[in-house]
């Protein structure tokens, strides 16, 4: 029995198709882009060393974070700094420095040489060595400039071979700041086409590095940054997705589900969940519970904790071996009946001489 021409043709769009859901079938994954998460090193290694130093940050690269977050302050004599606190007093020895000042200790008050003496010291349940890692920086532990930061990743970026992921955050609403920021990634030679995210929560903020770095032909990802999923929510995903890449939302915070991640999504927005600081049991089923809901990134406190965690999640989400055998046989018994077709083909083509040979 001779099958049709039309019937031959049609088992090639159908061996294409199998290969198709073959190639989808590697990456069954809920996130944006059905990319696998992001771990962003949530201020550094701050689960296990002083927050926002050089020597966490190391850490945190050897352990394998894509992103490391460094929140920024701006001081008296306008650098920016990796701090989280307006003040210094919570993470620094300022407060045995400079006992006499007996002030505040705002970041804003002091210049950046007088911050260079304070050290970084441990907050909660970090300390300040990790078993087994001697950082190489010359000062781990004193408090960095946004430019060292930068310049950290891209030197560990070149001796470990990949691109080290750099997510900062404006922690002051400030058109100085702004423009620093850009300023500093600019001047590093970063535009836009790089693992940069910046962040804010301030929607004015975002905004602004919207329109700013377009005039700087700079492109960098933008995260708008909210305790209140409710509040994304209202204030409009569509309005935040026309001058942003992405929200950040409290893993802990109200509104915060499964189906704000998929409306942020429906919105072409990225979700980032933060602070993921549980560990053990209950910390990997947290991990597994939002990336199973999608989301596209965790800052985490710990991230040998959650590159592990997303280990599992990839892996999980992988179809079955016996899966891939059948389907493995799928596409050979296809692909063999439309080579067998194709040569069946050949030998009686119209206008072809049986036999051939020239
Ligand atoms: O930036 C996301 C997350 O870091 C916000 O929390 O630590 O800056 O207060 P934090
Ligand atoms: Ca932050």
């Amino acid at each position: 029995m001779h099958r049709t021409h039309t019937a031959r043709a049609a088992l090639w769009p159908l061996a294409f198709a199998c290969m198709a859901i073959g190639s989808a079938a590697h990456a069954q994954l809920p996130q944006l882009g059905v990319q696998a998460p992001i771990v962003i090193a949530h201020r550094g290694a701050s689960g296990y060393l002083p927050e926002h130093t050089l020597g966490g940050y190391e850490l945190v690269i050897k352990m394998g974070a894509d992103y490391i977050e460094p929140d920024l302050q701006l001081t008296k004599d306008g650098f920016l700094i990796a701090m989280h606190d307006s003040t210094l007093t919570r993470t620094t020895s300022v407060a045995d420095l400079f006992a006499k000042r007996n002030d505040s200790y705002f970041v804003s008050d002091f210049t950046l040489a007088e911050i260079k003496t304070l050290t970084v010291k441990p907050f909660g349940a970090a300390g300040t060595a990790y078993p087994g890692f001697t950082p190489v920086s010359v000062d781990p532990y004193r408090v960095p400039t946004f430019a060292e930061v930068i310049d950290l990743a891209l030197s560990l970026g070149t001796n470990t071979g990949r691109e080290i992921g750099i997510y900062p955050e404006a922690k002051q609403t400030d058109p100085v700041m702004e423009d620093k920021i850009l300023a500093t990634l600019i001047a590093k030679g970063y535009k836009g086409t790089d693992k940069v995210f910046i962040q804010s929560f301030s929607s004015v903020t975002i905004q602004n590095l919207h329109d700013k770095q377009a005039l700087l032909n700079a492109d960098f990802n933008l995260v708008v940054l909210s305790s209140s999923s409710n509040v994304m929510v209202a204030f409009g995903l569509d309005k935040i997705k026309s001058f942003a890449d992405g929200v950040g939302v409290s893993i802990g915070g109200a509104g915060i589900s499964e189906a704000f991640i998929d409306l942020a999504h429906g919105a072409g927005l990225l979700v980032h969940g933060y602070t993921f600081g549980k560990t053990g049991s209950v910390g990997a089923d947290e991990y597994a519970k939002f990336f199973g809901w999608g989301v596209d990134g965790v800052f985490s406190n710990h991230s040998d904790i959650a590159i592990t965690a997303r280990g599992a999640f990839v892996a999980a989400q992988m179809p079955e071996p016996g899966t891939w055998a059948l389907m493995d046989l799928g596409l050979a018994a296809l692909a063999g009946a439309a080579l067998r077709e194709s040569k069946a083909s050949a030998s009686d083509a119209p206008g072809q001489p049986a036999g051939g040979g020239s």
